[in-house]
């Protein structure tokens, strides 16, 4: 027979000091463009990606589309890539990465009508991955960043609170103008879009210049 521990009421505690270390933290970067930036930014962009897909008639308009991946070598991208680039050097100097330089490896846009999902994934072989929201209404304005520990998972007792460190899925609430920064093993999910509204990403690589000419090319 088992031997019930309860946990007692606390008692006047002989420690000295009791901290909770984050050891191995997962860094997403949250960064929001100015809203005069972002507006004209966004705006610009849906001029370009909706005239991006309408060249490709064999989409049709209700159906989810990505576009080519070499979005970040397009003349009308360049402001946005400027963006990420200042982002990118921000999250490496807050990791204390060595000065080195570093490309983006690809760029593409998602847009997802009504009830469009993204499946689980990471992208293999790139250091950082990023989504910038340039349309996110209410109802398509969240992404699931999920626990790549599986060991985590073995045991899930229940709690009374969900909170970062018990989770094991947290769901961010996004908008337009936001910019969104993670390892790129970090798996990531999208819920359908519960919203009337096309809901416009665009989504980048970045990856050590030396390591993908010599080492790996991207793997989509
Ligand atoms: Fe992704």
């Amino acid at each position: 027979m088992g031997v019930a521990i309860i946990v007692a009421e606390k008692k006047k505690s002989v420690f000295k000091t009791e901290n909770v270390l984050h050891i191995f933290p997962t860094c997403v970067w949250r960064v929001q463009l100015e809203p005069e930036v972002a507006r004209a930014v966004n705006q610009r962009l849906r001029t370009v990606l909706d005239g991006m897909r309408r060249a490709e008639p064999q989409f049709p308009l209700d159906e989810p589309w990505q576009s080519r991946q070499d979005l970040h070598l397009h003349p009308d991208f360049q402001e946005l890539v400027g963006h990420v680039h200042d982002a990118v050097e921000n999250a490496l100097a807050y990791l204390k990465v060595a000065d080195c330089t570093f490309q983006f490896t690809g760029g593409w846009a998602n847009m997802g009508p009504p009830g469009a999902a993204h499946k689980l994934h990471s992208h293999a072989n790139n250091f950082l991955s990023c989504v910038y929201y340039v349309s996110a209404e209410k109802g398509a304005n969240t992404i699931n960043f999920h626990d790549p520990r599986l060991q985590n998972q073995v045991v899930i007792p229940v709690v009374t609170e969900r909170t970062v460190e018990n989770a094991e899925t947290v769901n961010m609430n996004v908008e337009e103008g936001m910019l969104l920064l993670f390892p790129s093993w970090l798996p990531h999910s999208v819920d359908p879009n519960e919203s009337s509204a096309l809901r416009i990403s665009v989504s980048f690589n970045i990856m050590f210049s030396q390591f993908a000419e010599t080492m790996a090319q991207p793997n989509w």
